[in-house]
């Protein structure tokens, strides 16, 4: 519903929005002003010691001057609380005492049909609740505490008993002035086929109430007590004012702790979620025995920005997660995603919290892993990458998922991700099938991987110290061009740099390619953690500087160990320099494979490997041979460029230092 602008008015100016927000924040005393409506308090958005958090009566709103939140009444509410906007305008505006306008009859027939099926509801609940207290509720008042279920727990989740006779619910109702078709269309009575009377939905079965966010109770799940029992779970129908493909168990309570927590955990059933909470942890709700709908993500996305989503650890849980990604990947954004955890031993989250606490819990949460991961997982595992048919038919698999994804950025994300990615996979796959010791796959193989800062140590003298240089050079320009570093990202993820600390920095490189959002210069420096600047110092930066975090001026040290860039040679030129340097490393790599390979030809080495190898060796050398004409040529080049620079005196041109 669009609400007119008067209306918000209205509510802003007769409801200060001190008193909106002092329902989240205590005011700090010294300086507040309450008689001008200057209000300051620690902000509830992030964590601080000293007021930064302004609210002004005044101009109706609110600001934190620390963390930058800001907004008036509504988005207070929408932002602490995960209300919707008409959530939060119909809230406030209740509190303010202003009616808001009902222009449609239809919308007003349809709110009163939904208030009296809510009132049919209430009152279910109210009896079920009632029933479970009486003495023939003690089978499932007993059950409830083999299930380890506090009274308090039972009392908060408004658990009943649905008695197990034809129609007690329908006399019940009929006696508190429900109507019979009122019961129908609230889900609670049945209707045979047959023409006889109506009776009960529920029967027998324990009754845990489904609230909407709101926390009006909608509609029920009943749970058989006996496991022999079929169906274990029965669901009310689907009715106006409940939605199984809309709504989530537990939203009205494991939304404001989820916005605290700035996560949310979803479950598989209604009961992990009751025992979950027992433990302590809020922030959990589940899906009402459906797939997920594009409704739950972007509900759940109001919650939090990266939900985890909870499954068994089996076969069924994977494929689930599976189908959720499917029903996920084309409604990504900026910053929104899932997590998804996977459990051990085929237990749930009621399993785990009864036998380890919410303590293991909470660990298994921690290991959750991100969609895209399991995605590529999906898509790898069991794939045959062995012909040139089979890698194309993989790329174009990934392809068509990273077509799904709506939002150009994350798509771009996705495209740039998976192609490094397939591309160390095929190369670990080519060099394992070539008989190499597949180094590749040592340590997690995974270039994202966070890594120790380095320290001078690590910056030992490699066995080539040429090379060395190389692989700083290289860098350098990864730094200094970022559009060379993203042309040719896929060749540095596979070339293995030597020394230590360059080789994590170019895996850090990596990282900030994959995960920030531009790859301009500067974004690259913002982007490095304050433990890389050593090494940035070492391959970019200026001696005399000792404060990493300026290094200044960029490019210094790349200048001097590449002293062309000083006479501003042509990005293609610099690119022609670039490649040379990498292929300089791609052989090294190959000959020390050659090396390993043929220490380890022996008696029983097969006449294929054999001739493979001295295919490989031919190769090295046909590769050798034209990385020097080209390296003439470039040196050619270079002396060109220098005499165009410095009018014909040129010294003798310095290509590779
Ligand atoms: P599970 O079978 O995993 O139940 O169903 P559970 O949560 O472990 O239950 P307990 O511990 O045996 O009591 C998970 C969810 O699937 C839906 C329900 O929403 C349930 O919470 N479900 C399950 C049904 O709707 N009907 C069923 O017969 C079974
Ligand atoms: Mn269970």
């Amino acid at each position: 519903m669009r609400f007119p602008p008067s209306i918000l008015d209205d509510i802003r100016n007769r409801l200060p929005i001190s008193e909106v927000v002092a329902r989240k924040v205590t005011w700090d005393k010294r300086k507040s002003q309450p008689a001008k409506g200057d209000f300051w308090a620690c902000c509830p958005f992030h964590n601080e010691k000293s007021p930064s958090f302004h609210c002004d009566d005044r101009r109706g709103i609110y600001h934190c001057f620390g963390c930058g939140a800001s907004g008036d009444h509504f988005k207070f509410l929408t932002e602490t609380e995960g209300l919707s906007f008409p959530e939060a305008v119909e809230r406030l505006a209740e509190t303010a005492g202003v009616a808001l306008p009902r222009p449609d009859p239809r919308d007003r027939e349809r709110e009163a049909v939904r208030v009296d099926l809510i009132g049919a509801v209430e009152i279910a609940a109210k009896f079920f609740e009632a029933r479970l207290r009486a003495p023939e509720g003690r089978p499932a008042r007993d059950y409830l505490t083999r299930r380890s279920l506090t009274p308090k727990t039972v009392a908060d989740f408004r658990i009943g008993w649905a008695p197990d006779e034809r129609d007690a619910l329908k006399r019940h109702l009929v006696q508190n002035g429900v109507s019979e078709e009122v019961a129908l269309a609230a889900g609670l009575l049945r209707k045979p086929e047959d023409g006889r009377p109506t009776y009960d939905w529920f029967r027998g079965r324990v009754m845990i109430p489904i609230h909407d966010e709101r926390g009006r109770v909608v509609a029920f799940g009943g749970r058989v007590l006996d496991a022999d029992q079929q169906p274990k779970y029965l669901n009310s129908p689907e009715t106006p004012v409940f939605s199984k493909g809309t709504m989530l168990f537990n939203a009205h309570r494991g939304r404001e702790a989820a916005h605290k927590s700035g996560t949310i955990t979803v479950t598989e059933g209604y009961m992990d979620v009751i025992a979950v909470w027992q433990a302590g942890i809020r922030n959990v709700v589940a899906a009402l025995g459906t797939a997920f709908t594009e409704d739950h993500v972007q509900r759940l996305w109001r919650f939090a920005p990266e939900p985890v989503i909870c499954f068994d650890g089996d076969k069924a849980g994977v494929s689930a997660a599976h189908r959720a990604i499917d029903r996920i990947l084309p409604l990504l954004k900026s910053g929104l995603s899932f997590n998804f955890c996977f459990l051990p031993d085929g237990k749930d989250p009621d399993d785990l919290v009864r036998g380890q606490g919410a303590d293991g819990f909470l660990a298994e949460l921690a290991r959750a892993r991100p969609l895209s991961e399991v995605l590529w997982d999906r898509e790898v595992a069991g794939a045959r990458i062995d012909t040139p048919e089979r890698k194309a038919a993989l790329e174009a698999r990934m392809e068509d998922l990273v077509r799904q994804i709506r939002d150009d950025r994350v798509a771009r994300r996705y495209r740039l991700a998976l192609r490094v990615k397939l591309s160390e996979l095929f190369w670990a796959h080519d060099r394992q099938g070539r008989g190499g010791d597949g180094r590749f796959g040592k340590g997690t193989g995974a270039p994202g991987t966070a890594l120790a800062g380095p320290t001078a140590a690590d910056i030992r003298p490699p066995d080539d110290p040429e090379l060395a240089t190389v692989e700083r050079v290289l860098l350098g320009l990864c730094v200094e061009y970022p559009d060379l570093y993203e042309a040719h990202i896929e060749r540095l993820a596979v070339t293995e740099f030597r020394v230590q600390a360059l080789e994590d920095f170019k895996r850090a490189l990596y990282r900030i390619a994959v995960d920030l959002d531009g790859t301009s210069v500067a974004s690259f420096y913002e982007g490095l953690d304050g433990r890389f600047y050593f090494v940035l110092n070492e391959v970019h930066g200026d001696e005399t500087r000792t404060d990493f975090g300026a290094v200044l001026p960029r490019g210094h040290r790349l200048r001097e160990r590449l002293p062309i860039l000083k006479f501003h040679p042509g990005q293609t030129f610099v690119e022609c320099c670039f490649e040379q340097m990498l292929e300089r490393l791609s052989l090294r790599a190959l000959a020390a494979d050659i090396e390993h390979d043929m220490a380890n030809v022996g008696a029983e080495t097969g006449e294929d490997a054999v001739a493979r190898l001295m295919e490989l060796s031919r190769e090295l050398n046909r590769r050798r041979e034209e990385l020097a004409r080209r390296e003439q040529e470039l040196a050619e080049e270079a002396k060109a460029i220098r005499r165009a620079t410095t009018g014909g005196n040129a010294a003798a041109p310095v290509l590779f230092q």
